[in-house]
């Protein structure tokens, strides 16, 4: 079984972005199984508590590291990377010598009402696994704009070209984690 973490970078009871990383896990094929990493419990970081056992942090470390790749789908917040989930990154970065990111696959959708579809979120997401020595997927990109007109009341996506981006997406992204 390839496993996959996925983090959803809102914590928004209505996110758009959850709506949209639903349809990507609905795409994955028999073999693949999908598990979110919960980031939204997760004390702020510093470094100070490396010393101590903190079993939130164990859990999230423990789960990305066992994985074989992690899909992070996830909004712009003031034109970067939400809070949680630099925190999220921080916590499994460390203690220092212990990161999981190093060689981690990983790939990266960003979604958002506005029409630049948090590019600049899914841009500096890059630049910090890069940073970290993740291995990210480079195409297709997936910078989803006005992703609130693609869905329907019930939060699924139902535009026939996002749907087509998607699954796109996804049999790039699958494929590129099964062939590991
Ligand atoms: C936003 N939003 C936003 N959108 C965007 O395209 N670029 C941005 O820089 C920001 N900045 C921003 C900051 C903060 C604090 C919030 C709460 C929101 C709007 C954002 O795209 C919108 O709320 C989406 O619905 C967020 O996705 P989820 O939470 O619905 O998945």
């Amino acid at each position: 079984m390839t496993k996959i973490a996925l983090i959803i970078g809102s914590l928004s009871q209505n996110s758009l972005n959850r709506s949209i990383a639903n349809h990507l896990v609905n795409q994955a094929p028999e073999g693949v199984s999908v598990e979110e990493v919960i980031i939204g419990d997760l004390p702020l970081y510093t470094q100070d508590l490396d010393q101590q056992m903190i079993d939130v942090y164990e859990r999230v470390r423990k789960q990305l590291s066992e994985a074989d790749a992690v899909l992070f789908v996830s909004p712009e917040h003031n034109r970067s990377v939400p809070a949680a989930v630099k925190n999220l990154i921080d916590i499994a970065s460390r203690p220092f010598g212990k990161s999981v990111w190093n060689g981690k696959k990983t790939a990266i959708v960003t979604a958002s009402p506005g029409s630049y579809g948090g590019i600049n979120s899914g841009l500096h997401l890059r630049q910090i696994l890069q940073s970290l020595g993740a291995e990210t997927l480079n195409a297709p990109e997936l910078f989803l704009s006005r992703a609130n007109t693609a869905l329907n009341d019930h939060g699924e996506v139902n535009d026939e070209r996002t749907v087509s981006f998607l699954n796109k997406f996804a049999s790039t992204f699958y494929a590129w984690v099964v062939k590991l």
